[in-house]
Protein backbone atom coordinates (compact mmCIF):
# COMPACT_ATOMS: atom_id res chain seq x y z
CA UNK A 1 0.00 0.00 0.00
CA UNK A 2 0.59 3.52 0.31
CA UNK A 3 2.50 3.66 3.42
CA UNK A 4 4.89 0.99 2.14
CA UNK A 5 6.07 3.25 -0.52
CA UNK A 6 6.91 6.17 1.40
CA UNK A 7 7.90 9.11 -1.18
CA UNK A 8 8.50 6.87 -4.31
CA UNK A 9 5.58 5.91 -6.63
CA UNK A 10 6.53 2.84 -7.63
CA UNK A 11 7.73 0.24 -5.31
CA UNK A 12 10.43 -0.21 -8.84
CA UNK A 13 11.10 3.27 -7.51
CA UNK A 14 11.84 2.20 -4.34
CA UNK A 15 13.22 -1.08 -5.07
CA UNK A 16 15.88 0.63 -6.70
CA UNK A 17 16.61 3.29 -4.00
CA UNK A 18 16.75 0.77 -1.92
CA UNK A 19 20.00 -0.84 -3.70
CA UNK A 20 22.96 0.51 -1.31
CA UNK A 21 21.08 -0.29 1.93
CA UNK A 22 20.83 -4.29 0.36
CA UNK A 23 23.92 -4.73 -1.10
CA UNK A 24 25.25 -3.36 1.82
CA UNK A 25 23.21 -6.12 4.05
CA UNK A 26 24.28 -8.80 1.22
CA UNK A 27 27.85 -8.25 2.16
CA UNK A 28 27.20 -7.74 5.85
CA UNK A 29 30.03 -9.34 8.42
CA UNK A 30 32.13 -10.04 5.82
CA UNK A 31 35.21 -8.99 7.50
CA UNK A 32 37.55 -11.56 5.52
CA UNK A 33 36.92 -14.13 2.21
CA UNK A 34 36.19 -17.59 3.51
CA UNK A 35 34.69 -20.67 1.75
CA UNK A 36 32.85 -21.42 4.80
CA UNK A 37 29.87 -18.45 3.69
CA UNK A 38 29.16 -20.52 1.01
CA UNK A 39 28.35 -23.40 3.71
CA UNK A 40 30.32 -25.96 5.44
CA UNK A 41 31.37 -27.85 2.84
CA UNK A 42 32.37 -25.27 0.97
CA UNK A 43 36.19 -25.32 0.92
CA UNK A 44 36.32 -29.47 0.00
CA UNK A 45 34.05 -28.39 -3.40
CA UNK A 46 36.26 -25.19 -4.45
CA UNK A 47 39.47 -27.68 -4.20
CA UNK A 48 37.79 -30.29 -5.93
CA UNK A 49 36.37 -28.12 -8.93
CA UNK A 50 38.17 -26.78 -12.21
CA UNK A 51 34.97 -25.34 -14.06
CA UNK A 52 32.21 -23.71 -13.23
CA UNK A 53 28.61 -23.96 -14.92
CA UNK A 54 26.19 -20.81 -14.13
CA UNK A 55 22.06 -22.02 -15.08
CA UNK A 56 19.48 -19.33 -14.62
CA UNK A 57 16.65 -17.27 -16.47
CA UNK A 58 15.83 -13.48 -17.34
CA UNK A 59 17.64 -11.04 -15.41
CA UNK A 60 19.84 -13.93 -12.98
CA UNK A 61 20.95 -14.79 -16.56
CA UNK A 62 22.62 -11.39 -16.66
CA UNK A 63 24.31 -11.58 -13.31
CA UNK A 64 25.91 -14.92 -14.60
CA UNK A 65 27.29 -13.57 -17.51
CA UNK A 66 28.88 -11.01 -15.37
CA UNK A 67 30.04 -13.52 -12.88
CA UNK A 68 32.06 -15.10 -16.14
CA UNK A 69 34.10 -12.43 -17.21
CA UNK A 70 35.02 -12.04 -13.25
CA UNK A 71 35.59 -15.65 -12.56
CA UNK A 72 38.23 -16.04 -15.37
CA UNK A 73 39.54 -13.05 -15.10
CA UNK A 74 40.38 -13.02 -11.24
CA UNK A 75 40.03 -16.91 -10.14
CA UNK A 76 41.21 -18.41 -14.02
CA UNK A 77 38.58 -21.10 -13.66
CA UNK A 78 37.26 -21.82 -16.66
CA UNK A 79 32.77 -20.63 -16.99
CA UNK A 80 30.24 -21.30 -18.69
CA UNK A 81 26.76 -19.55 -18.67
CA UNK A 82 23.70 -21.32 -19.62
CA UNK A 83 19.92 -20.19 -20.14
CA UNK A 84 18.35 -23.17 -18.30
CA UNK A 85 15.39 -23.38 -20.15
CA UNK A 86 17.93 -24.15 -23.13
CA UNK A 87 20.34 -26.56 -21.01
CA UNK A 88 18.01 -28.64 -19.95
CA UNK A 89 16.85 -29.82 -23.19
CA UNK A 90 20.43 -29.84 -25.12
CA UNK A 91 23.01 -32.68 -25.12
CA UNK A 92 25.99 -31.40 -23.50
CA UNK A 93 29.35 -32.46 -22.38
CA UNK A 94 29.16 -33.23 -18.33
CA UNK A 95 32.46 -32.90 -16.52
CA UNK A 96 32.11 -34.30 -12.58
CA UNK A 97 34.57 -31.93 -11.38
CA UNK A 98 32.16 -29.02 -12.08
CA UNK A 99 30.78 -26.32 -9.99
CA UNK A 100 27.06 -25.91 -10.91
CA UNK A 101 25.54 -22.59 -9.77
CA UNK A 102 22.42 -21.52 -10.35
CA UNK A 103 21.16 -18.03 -9.68
CA UNK A 104 17.35 -17.20 -8.29
CA UNK A 105 15.90 -14.56 -7.09
CA UNK A 106 12.45 -16.30 -6.11
CA UNK A 107 14.87 -20.12 -5.62
CA UNK A 108 11.44 -21.26 -7.43
CA UNK A 109 11.51 -20.89 -11.32
CA UNK A 110 10.98 -24.06 -12.64
CA UNK A 111 13.03 -23.96 -15.42
CA UNK A 112 16.26 -23.11 -13.78
CA UNK A 113 15.39 -26.06 -10.78
CA UNK A 114 14.74 -28.58 -13.71
CA UNK A 115 18.34 -27.60 -15.30
CA UNK A 116 19.55 -28.09 -12.23
CA UNK A 117 18.25 -31.46 -12.13
CA UNK A 118 19.36 -32.54 -14.99
CA UNK A 119 23.32 -31.48 -14.48
CA UNK A 120 22.78 -33.62 -11.13
CA UNK A 121 21.69 -36.58 -13.76
CA UNK A 122 24.36 -36.06 -15.81
CA UNK A 123 26.48 -36.87 -12.39
CA UNK A 124 27.48 -33.39 -11.59
CA UNK A 125 27.41 -32.70 -7.88
CA UNK A 126 28.89 -30.12 -6.42
CA UNK A 127 25.99 -27.86 -6.56
CA UNK A 128 25.66 -24.26 -5.13
CA UNK A 129 22.70 -21.39 -5.40
CA UNK A 130 22.73 -17.93 -5.10
CA UNK A 131 19.26 -17.16 -4.07
CA UNK A 132 17.09 -14.50 -2.21
CA UNK A 133 14.88 -16.84 -0.58
CA UNK A 134 16.36 -18.98 2.05
CA UNK A 135 13.39 -21.21 2.23
CA UNK A 136 12.94 -22.02 -1.17
CA UNK A 137 13.23 -24.84 -3.21
CA UNK A 138 16.83 -23.89 -4.71
CA UNK A 139 18.14 -23.50 -1.74
CA UNK A 140 17.05 -27.07 -0.46
CA UNK A 141 18.10 -28.49 -4.06
CA UNK A 142 22.06 -27.54 -3.35
CA UNK A 143 24.78 -28.35 -1.71
CA UNK A 144 25.68 -24.91 -0.98
CA UNK A 145 23.93 -21.68 -0.85
CA UNK A 146 24.68 -17.76 -0.35
CA UNK A 147 21.63 -16.03 0.50
CA UNK A 148 21.29 -12.66 -0.95
CA UNK A 149 19.62 -10.52 1.21
CA UNK A 150 17.13 -8.05 -1.19
CA UNK A 151 14.69 -8.36 0.96
CA UNK A 152 11.32 -8.89 -0.79
CA UNK A 153 11.39 -7.87 -4.28
CA UNK A 154 7.73 -6.72 -5.52
CA UNK A 155 8.17 -4.93 -8.88
CA UNK A 156 8.02 -7.82 -11.57
CA UNK A 157 11.31 -5.99 -13.56
CA UNK A 158 13.89 -7.44 -11.27
CA UNK A 159 16.46 -4.08 -9.74
CA UNK A 160 17.77 -4.92 -6.40
CA UNK A 161 17.62 -9.13 -6.72
CA UNK A 162 20.21 -8.18 -9.60
CA UNK A 163 22.84 -6.05 -7.99
CA UNK A 164 22.91 -8.08 -4.62
CA UNK A 165 23.39 -11.88 -6.86
CA UNK A 166 26.50 -9.41 -8.22
CA UNK A 167 27.95 -8.39 -5.14
CA UNK A 168 27.65 -12.42 -3.89
CA UNK A 169 28.99 -13.24 -7.29
CA UNK A 170 32.15 -11.08 -6.44
CA UNK A 171 32.30 -12.29 -3.49
CA UNK A 172 32.46 -16.02 -4.86
CA UNK A 173 34.91 -15.02 -7.49
CA UNK A 174 37.36 -14.00 -5.13
CA UNK A 175 36.66 -17.24 -2.72
CA UNK A 176 37.47 -19.04 -5.69
CA UNK A 177 40.35 -17.38 -6.24
CA UNK A 178 42.10 -17.58 -3.29
CA UNK A 179 41.15 -21.29 -2.85
CA UNK A 180 42.90 -21.65 -6.45
CA UNK A 181 46.06 -19.80 -5.12
CA UNK A 182 44.97 -16.45 -7.22
CA UNK A 183 44.59 -14.00 -4.84
CA UNK A 184 47.22 -12.07 -2.35
CA UNK A 185 46.42 -10.31 0.86
CA UNK A 186 46.88 -7.17 -0.83
CA UNK A 187 44.34 -7.76 -3.35
CA UNK A 188 42.35 -9.48 -0.95
CA UNK A 189 41.74 -5.93 1.29
CA UNK A 190 41.95 -4.00 -1.69
CA UNK A 191 38.81 -5.82 -3.12
CA UNK A 192 37.04 -5.95 0.25
CA UNK A 193 37.54 -2.14 0.84
CA UNK A 194 35.77 -1.41 -2.36
CA UNK A 195 33.01 -3.79 -1.79
CA UNK A 196 32.63 -2.03 1.61
CA UNK A 197 32.08 1.05 -0.35
CA UNK A 198 29.69 0.02 -2.87
CA UNK A 199 26.76 1.88 -0.58
CA UNK A 200 28.30 5.25 -0.71
CA UNK A 201 29.19 4.75 -4.87
CA UNK A 202 25.55 3.57 -5.51
CA UNK A 203 23.69 6.31 -3.84
CA UNK A 204 26.39 8.73 -5.85
CA UNK A 205 24.63 7.32 -9.01
CA UNK A 206 21.45 7.41 -7.65
CA UNK A 207 21.49 11.19 -7.08
CA UNK A 208 22.05 11.09 -11.25
CA UNK A 209 17.89 10.71 -11.39
CA UNK A 210 17.05 14.01 -12.31
CA UNK A 211 19.56 13.92 -15.50
CA UNK A 212 18.15 10.33 -16.06
CA UNK A 213 14.73 12.04 -16.26
CA UNK A 214 15.61 14.35 -18.63
CA UNK A 215 16.59 11.59 -20.88
CA UNK A 216 13.88 9.27 -20.38
CA UNK A 217 11.23 12.35 -21.44
CA UNK A 218 13.02 11.69 -25.19
CA UNK A 219 13.45 8.18 -25.09
CA UNK A 220 9.41 8.06 -24.28
CA UNK A 221 8.64 8.93 -27.74
CA UNK A 222 10.97 6.13 -29.15
CA UNK A 223 9.83 3.15 -30.82
CA UNK A 224 13.15 1.47 -30.34
CA UNK A 225 16.55 2.00 -28.81
CA UNK A 226 20.32 0.18 -28.94
CA UNK A 227 22.30 -0.22 -26.02
CA UNK A 228 25.93 -1.15 -26.57
CA UNK A 229 28.67 -1.86 -24.05
CA UNK A 230 31.87 -4.12 -23.87
CA UNK A 231 33.52 -6.77 -21.91
CA UNK A 232 32.29 -6.51 -18.42
CA UNK A 233 29.74 -4.61 -19.14
CA UNK A 234 28.35 -6.24 -22.02
CA UNK A 235 25.67 -7.87 -19.70
CA UNK A 236 24.80 -4.68 -18.19
CA UNK A 237 23.93 -3.53 -21.41
CA UNK A 238 22.09 -6.66 -22.37
CA UNK A 239 20.10 -6.04 -18.76
CA UNK A 240 19.44 -2.42 -19.75
CA UNK A 241 17.99 -3.05 -22.64
CA UNK A 242 15.91 -5.83 -20.62
CA UNK A 243 14.73 -3.49 -18.30
CA UNK A 244 13.75 -1.26 -21.07
CA UNK A 245 11.78 -3.89 -22.82
CA UNK A 246 9.94 -5.20 -19.62
CA UNK A 247 7.90 -1.79 -18.18
CA UNK A 248 8.13 0.83 -21.34
CA UNK A 249 7.55 -1.51 -23.95
CA UNK A 250 10.23 -0.09 -26.65
CA UNK A 251 12.07 -2.50 -28.60
CA UNK A 252 15.55 -2.25 -27.07
CA UNK A 253 18.47 -4.83 -28.17
CA UNK A 254 21.76 -5.01 -26.35
CA UNK A 255 24.84 -5.52 -28.82
CA UNK A 256 29.06 -5.74 -27.66
CA UNK A 257 30.14 -1.98 -29.20
CA UNK A 258 32.36 -3.83 -31.05
CA UNK A 259 29.75 -5.88 -32.68
CA UNK A 260 28.36 -3.17 -34.03
CA UNK A 261 29.89 -3.30 -37.91
CA UNK A 262 28.65 -6.83 -38.13
CA UNK A 263 24.95 -5.89 -38.70
CA UNK A 264 22.88 -2.89 -35.99
CA UNK A 265 24.73 -0.39 -37.63
CA UNK A 266 22.35 -0.47 -40.29
CA UNK A 267 19.30 0.34 -38.43
CA UNK A 268 21.04 3.43 -36.76
CA UNK A 269 19.24 6.81 -37.97
CA UNK A 270 18.12 9.73 -36.13
CA UNK A 271 15.53 8.57 -34.87
CA UNK A 272 17.88 5.12 -32.96
CA UNK A 273 18.92 6.17 -29.68
CA UNK A 274 21.84 4.63 -28.62
CA UNK A 275 22.68 4.01 -25.17
CA UNK A 276 26.13 3.38 -24.48
CA UNK A 277 28.10 2.08 -21.26
CA UNK A 278 31.66 3.82 -21.21
CA UNK A 279 33.48 2.97 -18.13
CA UNK A 280 37.34 4.21 -18.35
CA UNK A 281 38.53 0.93 -18.75
CA UNK A 282 41.04 -0.74 -21.19
CA UNK A 283 38.76 -0.58 -23.78
CA UNK A 284 37.67 2.61 -23.85
CA UNK A 285 39.15 4.24 -27.11
CA UNK A 286 38.14 0.68 -28.48
CA UNK A 287 34.55 2.37 -27.67
CA UNK A 288 35.59 5.61 -28.37
CA UNK A 289 35.93 5.06 -32.04
CA UNK A 290 32.80 2.60 -32.16
CA UNK A 291 30.62 5.52 -30.87
CA UNK A 292 31.71 7.55 -33.91
CA UNK A 293 31.08 5.00 -35.94
CA UNK A 294 26.87 5.65 -34.54
CA UNK A 295 27.66 9.55 -34.63
CA UNK A 296 28.74 9.45 -38.52
CA UNK A 297 25.35 7.94 -38.96
CA UNK A 298 23.44 10.65 -37.19
CA UNK A 299 22.25 8.24 -34.36
CA UNK A 300 21.68 9.81 -30.63
CA UNK A 301 24.15 8.71 -28.63
CA UNK A 302 23.12 8.63 -24.42
CA UNK A 303 26.44 7.97 -22.72
CA UNK A 304 26.92 7.25 -19.06
CA UNK A 305 30.66 7.97 -19.28
CA UNK A 306 33.24 7.42 -15.60
CA UNK A 307 34.00 10.87 -14.26
CA UNK A 308 37.74 10.40 -15.99
CA UNK A 309 36.78 9.34 -19.43
CA UNK A 310 37.31 12.91 -21.02
CA UNK A 311 33.66 12.11 -23.23
CA UNK A 312 32.24 15.39 -22.98
CA UNK A 313 28.96 16.54 -24.77
CA UNK A 314 28.43 17.70 -28.39
CA UNK A 315 26.56 17.34 -31.31
CA UNK A 316 24.29 14.16 -31.35
CA UNK A 317 26.20 13.09 -27.92
CA UNK A 318 24.45 13.35 -25.02
CA UNK A 319 26.46 12.62 -21.23
CA UNK A 320 26.16 11.81 -17.88
CA UNK A 321 28.87 11.37 -15.88
CA UNK A 322 29.20 8.49 -13.49
CA UNK A 323 30.94 9.86 -10.59
CA UNK A 324 33.89 7.17 -10.25
CA UNK A 325 35.55 4.87 -12.09
CA UNK A 326 34.76 1.36 -10.02
CA UNK A 327 36.64 -1.38 -11.58
CA UNK A 328 35.66 -4.80 -11.64
CA UNK A 329 32.77 -3.51 -9.69
CA UNK A 330 31.65 -0.87 -12.33
CA UNK A 331 28.87 -3.05 -13.38
CA UNK A 332 27.02 -2.56 -10.01
CA UNK A 333 27.03 1.02 -10.53
CA UNK A 334 26.26 0.96 -14.73
CA UNK A 335 22.95 -0.94 -14.15
CA UNK A 336 21.46 1.32 -11.65
CA UNK A 337 21.69 4.37 -14.04
CA UNK A 338 20.05 2.03 -16.49
CA UNK A 339 17.58 0.76 -14.03
CA UNK A 340 16.40 4.77 -13.23
CA UNK A 341 16.09 5.27 -17.37
CA UNK A 342 14.16 2.22 -18.39
CA UNK A 343 12.23 3.28 -15.13
CA UNK A 344 11.51 7.07 -15.89
CA UNK A 345 10.68 5.86 -19.61
CA UNK A 346 8.12 3.82 -18.84
CA UNK A 347 6.61 6.32 -16.17
CA UNK A 348 6.71 8.70 -18.71
CA UNK A 349 4.37 6.36 -21.30
CA UNK A 350 2.20 5.76 -18.22
CA UNK A 351 2.47 1.95 -18.42
CA UNK A 352 1.88 -0.64 -15.41
CA UNK A 353 5.19 0.05 -13.84
CA UNK A 354 4.87 -2.71 -11.18
CA UNK A 355 3.14 -5.13 -12.97
CA UNK A 356 4.14 -5.00 -16.96
CA UNK A 357 1.95 -6.81 -19.39
CA UNK A 358 2.35 -10.88 -19.82
CA UNK A 359 4.83 -11.00 -17.50
CA UNK A 360 5.31 -12.76 -14.01
CA UNK A 361 7.19 -12.21 -10.79
CA UNK A 362 8.27 -15.92 -10.40
CA UNK A 363 7.90 -18.39 -12.92
CA UNK A 364 7.08 -21.52 -11.84
CA UNK A 365 6.08 -23.74 -14.44
CA UNK A 366 7.49 -24.40 -17.74
C1 LIG B 1 10.83 -13.83 -14.31
C2 LIG B 1 10.99 -12.44 -13.70
C3 LIG B 1 12.39 -11.91 -13.92
C4 LIG B 1 13.42 -12.91 -13.40
C5 LIG B 1 13.21 -14.30 -13.99
C6 LIG B 1 14.06 -15.34 -13.26
O1 LIG B 1 10.91 -13.71 -15.69
O2 LIG B 1 10.05 -11.54 -14.26
O3 LIG B 1 12.56 -10.67 -13.24
O4 LIG B 1 14.72 -12.46 -13.70
O5 LIG B 1 11.85 -14.71 -13.84
O6 LIG B 1 13.60 -15.44 -11.94
P1 LIG B 1 14.43 -15.95 -10.73
O7 LIG B 1 13.50 -15.87 -9.56
O8 LIG B 1 14.82 -17.38 -11.02
O9 LIG B 1 15.63 -15.07 -10.59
Amino acid sequence: GAAELGPYRHYMQKEIFEQPRVVGDTLEGVTGIMPELFGDEAFRVFKEIDRVLILACGTSYYSGLTAKYWIESVAKIPVSVEIASEYRYRDSVPHPQTLVVTISQSGETADTLAALKHARSLGMTHTLTICNVAHSAMVRECKLAYITRAGVEVGVASTKAFTTQLAALFLLTLTLAQVNGRLSEEEEATYLKQMRHLPVALSAVLALEPQIIAWAEEFARKENALFLGRGIHYPIALEGALKLKEISYIHAEAYPAGELKHGPLALVTEEMPVVTIAPNDALLEKLKSNMQEVRARGGQLYCFADVDTQITSAEGLHVIRLPEHYGLLSPILHVAALQLLAYHTALARGTDVDKPRNLAKSVTVE
